[in-house]
């Protein structure tokens, strides 16, 4: 994780820094440095733990250059303090990196290049700048020592490196890491993200694994490590400036919550004609036509979405899918189908789990799709296809809108696979319609927000624990919504199939524990979790239920409209979305950036 902006050429840098950096927040926000340089040796550097409105505290008028590097910090290598707050320097001072990844060899390099060297801090960065200003020591130029430690450093990286004698330059590289370049009117730029340079400019250059840029203000010169030079046409991003402000939202959660029906009908628009008509890439449907059996790779919340359209994704399809978490199958792969197909779902596009899993995928020959948010993301690059969610950026670290578009795309690309099996189910199944009818379902939820809230203040205001629980895709939004849950609130919460409870589980339950259940599958199926419902009052649970129409008593907490059952699980998230919100909310905490995480996990 952690996020790197840097510019060169524009006597803003200050202000274009930092507010590259707030933009880079939701990437880590435990501590923060920017180095700013005009002209040789006047180098400005200034670190702060804790948020970039902290670090903003500590930026005087004096703070100014042509040219900076900025970082704000997850860490892996030490804690957050200042002195492993990144730009970091080499022992003379002259160099200055900052650096999102993991160096997986930095104890090596430490012990075999740098005796004798002391180290302020504990990251494994300080070495890699280090190692840099060692070898311009040793009599290198500073483009050899860079390349002679970039063939040395093993592991994850994107480095953007700053010469305090020559601050005409930045020299940048990445490996398995995010990193772009942002072409301005006169000066340029480099950054983790799109959204933190649409400011200053909509014109961008990808960078390659292992390759070297070296960025001035007026040209970019793209390399491989041994110096052969790499043509790069330069493209124009989709977004817009608006796409990413809060505007008058207190949180970009609830802002992402509400964008939900407006990101349903977007997915229609996009993956359906005027007539209705199903318009997925044919080479994608014809891919998946052709695999015995759907491999789903995802972590977290998107692991979430593929289990809550599995059985949509084997009824419309006939193709059984299987899921896998991506930490886990990176390293311990399974027996696989005769004819696998990958799908990676994932709304960044560059978690870095599901990437080492998609370089075995392409190493072992077997055709993989990403699903993602975000256009020419690395998975999406490295997989053989690529389908977008087009749910404009998701900036709370809280996935919401990613989850339901999630399942809207793989519903398109479910009906598109069974009509050309000729699939009744498929055919007989009007999507577009349906869907519509789900993003008036969401509406309808949204619009009882201030009940949703109410509920919330007298379950959840104090407690420790909570369950959701539910039964067949239920369960699955069950897992979802206890992951929304847990993750803002710090409420520890699971979520749980509702007849499991009772061999083991149902022991945690005690006086005044929240249960919150799901029902929204056939009378049957809510009639036994009813049954588990009065299990767990009898021994005191607090619960809270939210029923589809139709399938609802007197007394159940929240109704939600009927939708078609292959999209129940995006219509009985969105309640659950808002219990998380509030209940964030309602105990004081961050609800965009909760602590200890980041948003885009770009580290294994
Ligand atoms: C939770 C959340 C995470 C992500 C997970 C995978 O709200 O957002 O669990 O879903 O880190 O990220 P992506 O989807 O970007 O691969």
């Amino acid at each position: 994780m952690c996020g790197i902006v840097g510019v060169v050429g524009n006597r803003n840098a200050t202000d274009i820094l930092m507010q590259g950096l707030e933009k880079l927040e939701y990437r880590g926000y435990d501590s923060a440095g920017i180095y700013v340089i005009n002209k040789p040796e006047s180098g400005r550097l200034i670190k702060s733990v804790g948020r970039i409105a902290d670090l903003r505290a500590k930026i005087g008028i004096d703070v100014a250059g042509s040219t900076g590097i900025g970082h704000t910090r997850w860490a892996t290598h030490g804690q957050a303090t200042e002195a492993n707050a990144h730009p970091h320097t080499s022992a003379t001072g002259r160099f200055v990196l900052v650096h999102n990844g993991v160096i997986e060899n930095y104890l090596q390099i430490k012990e075999e290049y740098l005796a004798g060297h002391t180290l302020k801090g504990e990251t494994d960065t300080e070495i890699a700048v280090h190692l840099i200003g060692q070898f311009v020591e040793d009599g290198l130029s500073v483009l050899e020592a860079f390349k002679k430690a970039l063939h040395i450093i093993e592991g994850s990286y994107a480095f953007a490196l700053v010469d305090s004698q020559n601050p005409d330059t930045i020299y940048v590289a990445k490996n398995k890491s995010p990193l772009l370049i942002g072409l301005g009117d006169g000066y340029n730029m480099v950054c983790s993200d799109a959204m933190a340079m649409i400011r200053e400019t909509n014109q961008f250059m990808e960078i390659h694994d292992k390759e070297l840029v070296v960025l001035t203000k007026d040209n970019v010169e793209v390399t491989d490590y041994d110096g052969n030079a790499v043509e790069r046409e330069a493209y124009t991003a989709e977004l817009d400036l608006s796409d990413i402000g809060k505007g008058t939202y207190p949180y970009y959660m609830l802002k992402e919550i509400d964008e939900q029906p407006t990101v349903m009908r977007k997915l229609i628009s996009t993956y359906a004609d005027d007539k209705g008509n199903i318009t997925v890439d044919p080479a994608i449907v014809k891919s998946v036509q052709e695999a015995d059996r759907i491999y789903i790779l995802a972590a977290g919340t998107s692991y979430n979405a593929g289990f809550a359209s599995k059985s949509m994704i084997e009824t419309l399809t006939d193709t059984p899918v299987e899921l896998g978490i991506a930490s886990e199958w990176g390293y311990n792969m399974p027996l696989l189908s005769k004819k696998p197909m990958f799908i990676l779902l994932s709304q960044s596009g560059e978690t870095a789990d599901s990437r080492q899993v998609l370089v075995k995928a392409n190493a072992m020959g077997i055709p993989s799709l990403t699903i993602t948010n975000v256009p020419g993301s690395t998975l999406s690059r490295e997989a053989t296809y690529t389908m977008l969610l087009h749910a404009g950026p998701e900036i709370a670290v809280a996935s919401t809108k990613a989850y339901t578009a999630q399942i809207a795309a793989l519903a398109f690309l479910s009906k598109a696979v069974g009509e050309a099996n000729g699939k009744k189910e498929a055919l007989e199944f009007d999507l577009v319609h349906e869907l519509s009818i789900v993003a008036q379902s969401i509406e309808a939820s949204l619009s009882e927000r201030e009940v949703i809230e109410k509920k919330v203040a007298n379950l959840l205001a104090t407690s420790r624990n909570a369950f959701y629980i539910g039964r067949g895709n239920d369960y699955y939004v069950a897992m979802e919504a206890s992951l929304k849950l847990k993750e803002i609130s710090y409420i520890q919460c699971e979520g749980f199939a509702a007849g499991e409870l009772k061999h083991g589980t149902i022991s945690l339950i005690e006086d005044g524990t929240p249960v919150l259940a799901l029902i929204s599958s056939s009378e049957t199926v809510a009639a036994h979790t009813r049954g588990n419902i009065q299990e767990v009052a009898a021994r005191g649970a607090n619960v809270l239920t939210v029923v589809e129409e139709g399938l609802d008593k007197e007394g159940d907490d929240i109704v939600v409209n009927q939708v078609h059952p292959y999209l129940a699980s995006i219509s009985m998230v969105i309640p659950t979305q808002l219990i998380a919100y509030y209940a964030s909310l309602q105990r004081g905490l961050d609800v965009d950036k909760p602590r200890n995480l980041a948003k885009a996990v770009t580290v294994e």
